[in-house]
């Protein structure tokens, strides 16, 4: 079986991770395209080493853009390039930009898709990438379900007949990590005061970052907390900031430059809470144990509220308060599945190979 990854942001480079060992280990060939659309170093390439990942076969170097003319410069390339490799099928990872533009540009080549993260919502029609994940979903052939919610949303869109429920591979990726982290020396937090506890922070989300007075008040609150915060910063953060003329580096702040998947699995295990607006991240902190606080008013992962491991505040002026609550309790679901989605996805594509 030859199947055609594509990837562009950096969540999707940690989805692929579970899949390229899945499909190497059954011995199928696996092609892997890089649309561009992250690109720097730390932001990209630096991810394919930290994960282990060959270099993709092709990147198509597409950039930033406005969403319609990146979406669109992608979804040519990729129209462009799928023949020359004739995948079986083409297999497209959560929400983001890349994820929309390969799966029109396959289905209307007539390629078969297989969407990993199928069925999430925020139910938030603002975001960009609640307009890629429902489309996609409605476009692809095949739904990788990672959760019971995530089924049920599928089955009420009436796309049942193309759901397989799977679990994570955010989960699978986790636990092939999570030995290694053992007495790991968690050297970004060299420089908070001793002994201190810290807060790990990313905000990337246009809802947080593009209105100057939401993104002033929201540094402010995070810079009043009394633990130190070490803010992981994205290039949009770090261009609104200097565009709005607003100092990320205030109060508790630690602002340094964002980090790769396993440092920020490692700064989050020696923490003590994380302020995010990371869909990925929320749910890394809930299996990790570590209490979140989502700044956004909605999550598509709701099964990490429960306990109150994950609390929702979309105003600044709360965020204190949610920070130092109590607590969360102990829960004992495990809502995101076993750590061995990858397998039975890849299980699940030689199945509808043969059924054909
Ligand atoms: C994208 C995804 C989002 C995901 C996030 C992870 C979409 C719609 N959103 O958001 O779901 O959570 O990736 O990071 O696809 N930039 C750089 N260097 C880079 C990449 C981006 O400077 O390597 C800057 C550019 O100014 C760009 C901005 O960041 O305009 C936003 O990048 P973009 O890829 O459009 O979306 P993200 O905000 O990263």
């Amino acid at each position: 079986m030859k199947v055609l990854s594509v990837v562009g942001a950096r969540p999707e480079f940690v989805q692929l991770s579970p899949i390229q060992w899945a499909l190497r280990g059954a011995g199928d060939e696996h092609i892997v395209v890089h649309t561009g659309q992250h690109y720097e170093e730390n932001m990209s390439a630096a991810f394919f080493s930290d994960l282990n990942l060959p270099d993709p076969d092709t990147n198509l170097g597409i950039g930033s853009g406005p969403p319609g003319a990146q979406t669109g410069s992608m979804m040519a390339a990729i129209e462009d390039i799928l023949p020359e490799y004739d995948p079986d099928w083409v297999l497209v990872y959560g929400d983001t930009n890349s994820t929309i533009a390969a799966t029109l540009a396959a289905v209307k080549s007539h390629y078969r898709v297989g969407h990993i993260e199928a069925g999430l919502r925020s139910f938030n029609r603002r975001m960009p990438e609640e307009h890629n994940r429902i489309l996609t979903d409605h476009a692809s052939d095949v739904l990788f379900a990672p959760t019971g919610r995530a089924v049920e949303q599928l089955r009420v869109e009436g796309l049942e007949n193309r759901t397989v429920a799977v679990g994570d591979v955010m989960v699978d990726a986790l636990l092939s990590i999570r030995e290694d982290l053992e007495g790991v020396d968690v050297s970004f937090t060299n420089s908070l005061p001793d002994g201190s506890g810290y807060i790990v922070s990313t905000i990337h989300r246009a809802e947080n970052t593009d209105d100057r007075e939401h993104l002033d008040a929201l540094l402010k609150a995070i810079g009043q907390l009394s633990v130190p915060v070490l803010l992981l910063v994205h290039p949009r953060l770090r261009q609104r900031a200097e565009e709005f003329g607003l100092v990320l580096d205030q109060g508790a702040i630690r602002a340094q430059p964002a980090v790769l998947y396993t440092d920020v699995i490692r700064l989050l295990v020696g923490s003590a809470g994380l302020i995010t607006d990371s869909g990925g991240l929320q749910k890394q902190a809930y299996l990790l144990g570590v209490p979140c606080t989502t700044v956004r008013s909605e999550t598509e992962w709701p099964e990490t509220l429960e306990g109150q491991w994950n609390v929702l505040v979309d105003d600044p002026s709360r965020l204190e308060n949610a920070v130092l609550r109590e607590s969360p309790s102990p829960v004992t679901s495990a809502p995101f599945g076993d750590g061995d989605a990858s397998n039975r996805i890849v299980d699940s594509l030689r199945q509808w190979e043969d059924d054909r």
